[in-house]
């Protein structure tokens, strides 16, 4: 990638002059204008203090002249056209045509491999994520999850880390004790209960336990049954389970994401008194008003890990999944995609898990995102009435019908390809939605936006890869040859075959940005870019049989490449037709 190379002849550079500068110091941004070059950096201007170091240095832009100087004086490489002082003290730098080129040359050869990395060979990532609660339907409270974290999961893999996705299922808790005491005490045969069934119980439990308080109680010894692994409770719990999954898959089938593991909390039942154990060998489990629980040094409120009825709680599971995610795969970095609500949760987790040493806090990362809003407000998911994600995306799918122009054949294949490009189209609008935004910040649930062919939408993207895909069976058709990149002179590329040319190379970068940051919004950012620049492209040139030919069919072929790779990256299917 240019930028690590940009790095290391500036630090070649900079050491001849006697700086002291770092790797880590070392910024680069890309002008938005590209009068400005197609790098620039501030390092000048952030290393203000040479100026004491070197008092003949007396301000940036000097300071940047002088190391522009040596630069040229020790050879400009070629992939570098020309490096200039500007402003107050940047640095700018053009890459050459040649290097331009031979990106190029990089996209048709890699192929679905462009982009990717060996950067994380040897370390695992673990990403927490999706992680619906049973005994309810999958909820569009956990679409987000789902979506953000199989993207963070196949970038982290694109970049070449051993990635181990876990979907720590909501399938344990007091919550299960109530549910329990409604399904017993309404005589329900709990393997006939639908998902539905099973929601409006458990919200009649705590409608009437309102006026039956002692409820509650008889819920708690239903929960510590349960975890003493009775029988008859737990069999019912099975079933509810069993219910649940059922009813997931068929969630996980129309999105198309499949995760590893699933332990879920129930998994860590047996494993749990052994975090206890280094609790207490640590001497840090406390006693409070029958609880057990940690301080935390930096935490107005301790970590409570058994209730004071004996119950295990959330964190303490999450404690001991941990601790087995540690022994099983030993990983570098704990990545959970979980709504920003449980922060503090987390913040604890994190906390406690580092006193145990089971690992440091800067191991893991809370991605903490937002909500999901309709225009006119928030989902609310109490009192049952859950926005069921299945309907959801079963209504864009519908929607997306009307989107799709492109399908041919017999009316019977016309209906089955355009069932299977609404799928792509519907799936990859929600998906897009919610990726192109930052995780952190709440996001708008807006159909009109989510599936316009000319805003910044999954299907605008898809469309625009179908374009490119388009052209290229035209091509193939009219021009069967096999395509390298073809020769063309510099003086004769247009600007707007320039602005294509000159994105490419970023692709690779913020594929690394995106993972690094936890923010595929910033993917997100650059593929609507590049489609928009393809379009311009498409409008003003035409491709098959206009000037320079053979080299816009192949950054045709490129920007559809590179379209794919990106959508992939993101869990979005790219139909070669629209
Ligand atoms: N099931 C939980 C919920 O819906 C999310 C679990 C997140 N992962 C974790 N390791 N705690 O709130």
């Amino acid at each position: 990638m240019f930028e690590e190379r940009l790095i290391d002849e500036l630090l070649e550079v900079t050491s001849e002059l006697g700086l002291e500068i770092t790797e880590e110091k070392i910024k680069f941004e890309h002008p938005a204008e590209p009068i400005f070059g197609d790098y620039s950096t501030n390092i000048a201007l952030v290393s203000s203090k040479f100026q004491t170091l070197n008092p003949k240095f007396k301000n940036p832009k000097e300071l940047a002249g002088i190391i522009v100087e040596k630069w040229r004086e020790m050879g400009t490489p070629d992939f570098v056209e020309k490096v200039e002082v500007a402003g107050p003290g940047f640095i700018n730098f053009w890459l050459s045509f040649s290097a331009f080129s031979r990106e190029l040359e990089q996209v048709t050869d890699e192929q679905e491999k462009y982009g990717s990395s060996i950067k994380g060979t040897g370390k695992t990532v673990v990403i927490d994520y999706s992680a619906p609660n049973i005994a309810k339907p999958f909820g569009i409270g956990h679409l987000r999850s789902t979506n953000i974290g199989q993207a963070l999961y196949n970038l982290y893999k694109h970049l070449g880390f051993e990635t181990i996705g876990d979907n720590h299922l909501g399938d344990w808790g007091t919550q299960f004790g109530k549910l329990i005491y409604q399904i017993k005490k309404e005589n329900a045969n709990p393997c006939k209960l639908s998902i539905e069934d099973l929601e409006k119980l458990y919200v009649k439990f705590h409608e009437e336990a309102k006026d039956n308080p002692e409820r509650e109680e008889e819920a708690r010894k239903l929960f510590k049954k349960l975890e003493e692994g009775d029988k008859e409770v737990r069999e019912i719990w099975q079933a509810v389970v069993e219910t649940s999954l059922k009813e997931f898959n068929r969630v996980y089938e129309l999105l198309g994401v499949d995760i590893d593991y699933a332990y879920g909390e129930s998994f860590y039942t047996d494993k749990m008194e052994a975090v206890l154990n280094d609790t207490k060998e640590k001497g840090i489990l406390k006693e409070s008003q029958g609880a057990l629980v940690v301080e935390i040094p930096s935490s107005p409120v301790p970590a409570m890990l058994k209730k004071s009825d004996g119950a295990t709680t959330y964190l303490l599971r999450d404690l001991a999944t941990i601790k087995f995610r540690k022994e099983q795969w030993q990983p570098e970095l704990y990545i959970y995609e979980v709504g920003a609500d449980q922060k503090l949760h987390f913040e604890q987790v994190f906390e406690v898990a580092q006193m145990l040493g089971y690992a440091k806090k800067e191991n893991f990362i809370h991605v903490a995102h937002g909500l999901i809003r309709w225009p006119t407000g928030k989902f609310s998911t109490r009192k049952g009435d859950t926005i069921h994600l299945e309907e959801v995306l079963n209504e864009a799918i519908q929607k997306a019908k009307s989107l799709i122009t492109g399908a041919n054949g017999n009316e019977a294949q016309l209906s089955r390809e355009r069932e299977e490009i609404a799928k792509k189209v519907g799936i990859g609008a929600i998906k897009y939605n919610d990726l192109k935004q930052n995780p952190r910040t709440d996001i708008i649930f807006d159909w009109d936006q989510m599936l316009s062919l000319s805003g910044n939408s999954g299907p605008y993207l898809q469309y625009t890869y179908a374009r490119a895909q388009s052209i290229l069976r035209k091509a193939q058709t009219e021009y069967p040859e096999e395509g390298r990149p073809a020769e063309v002179e510099e003086d004769k590329v247009s600007e707007e075959e320039w602005r294509l040319l000159r994105s490419f190379y970023r692709f690779p970068e913020v594929v690394e940005e995106a993972a690094k940051n936890f923010s595929p919004n910033l993917l997100c950012n650059f593929l609507f870019d590049l489609a928009q620049k393809f379009n311009l492209f498409y409008e003003k040139e035409k491709v098959i049989g206009g000037e320079n030919e053979r080299f816009r069919i192949i950054l045709t072929s490129a920007v559809g490449q590179i379209l794919k790779n990106g959508l992939n990256l993101l869990g979005i299917e790219t139909p070669e037709k629209m």
